[in-house]
């Protein structure tokens, strides 16, 4: 069978190659492993929670309605960091193709967390889409705004921790010429550099990056992801190095900083607005490609 459900998650395997897999939590609809032919994709820690208790520390978090820490919106700056769909569990909807594998999750105001929603009292519709190829994982989302009479104002962002071998031999590329907002130095300045390196911790958004530019992952010269974006404007490239790692209770093993790198699609320096009855809608798409610099 192509498509497992329990209670506590679905799992869908590629129907012509079963080291082909990908795990979803319906907590948070959280992608806590995707296998690529017998290959783990992405990174997960040791110490990460899946019994609901706190947002995983890996896979794929969902960001909504707020990225970080909101200070100016009356509703939105009460939520806590990266907001409420990554501590809610989501509704399984159901498969929606055979090959490939494909599945949705929902979640609205009904059944997220409540504690959260009393914060944050909007109407809204989240569906979210994965989608398994032989050889990609697709991540789609639709938010609908469905109150009748106020705006809906929200970010996205799809928290991407990708495996890797070693963050030192790790570059990420054609982030070239962007603007960023740099988490570390508080401050903004357009990217110079050829490709994005790592020698201690890193905590960027890359804003604005043009939706043609394939962000790449690349190991020793060889590209290990690559990263397609619709309608996800901005790239957040975070490693916690030592330091914040050895501040994060779920974060094992303490040198696990040195096998991940989150490259993160979003929708996270300005708010989106969708009316009463609009949607709006995007995806991730990860696979492998050719090594591709676009700018150098
Ligand atoms: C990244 C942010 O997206 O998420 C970082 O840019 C943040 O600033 C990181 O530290 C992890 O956040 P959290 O809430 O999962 O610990």
């Amino acid at each position: 069978m192509s498509v497992e459900e329990t209670d506590t998650e679905v799992i869908l395997t590629h129907p012509e190659n079963s080291k082909t897999f990908v795990k979803i939590l319906k907590y948070g609809a959280t992608v806590y492993s995707w296998s690529l032919e017998g290959q783990e994709q992405l990174w997960l820690s040791s110490a990460a929670k899946l019994d609901g208790s706190k947002p995983v520390r890996g896979g794929i978090p969902l960001v909504f309605p707020v990225f970080g820490k909101n200070e100016d919106d009356e509703f939105l700056s009460k939520l806590p960091q990266h907001g409420l769909a990554r501590n809610s569990t989501w509704e399984f909807l159901g498969q929606v193709s055979a090959n490939p594998p494909t599945v949705q999750f929902g979640l609205g105001p009904e059944l997220a967390n409540p504690e959260l929603t009393k914060l944050w009292p909007m109407d809204y519709s989240l569906i979210l889409t994965v989608e398994l190829g032989s050889g990609h994982l697709k991540t789609h989302i639709e938010v609908s705004n469905t109150s009748s009479s106020q705006p809906l104002k929200f970010n996205w962002l799809f928290h991407t921790y990708l495996k890797i071998a070693d963050i030192e031999d790790t570059l990420v590329s054609n982030l070239t010429g962007a603007k960023l907002y740099d988490q570390m130095l508080q401050e903004s300045y357009v990217d110079r550099q050829p490709v994005v390196s790592f020698h201690e911790e890193l905590d960027r958004i890359y804003q604005r990056v043009q939706e043609d530019r394939l962000i790449q992952v690349i190991d020793k010269g060889h590209p290990i992801h690559t990263v397609k974006r619709h309608n996800l404007p901005d790239v957040v490239t975070w490693n916690p190095w030592v330091e914040k790692s050895k501040g994060m209770a779920d974060f094992e093993p303490k040198s696990g900083f040195k096998e991940m790198v989150c490259v993160e699609s979003g929708h996270v320096h300005s708010l989106l607005e969708l009316q009463p009855g609009q949607s709006w809608t995007a995806y991730q798409l990860l696979y492998k490609d050719e090594l591709n610099y676009q700018v150098l």
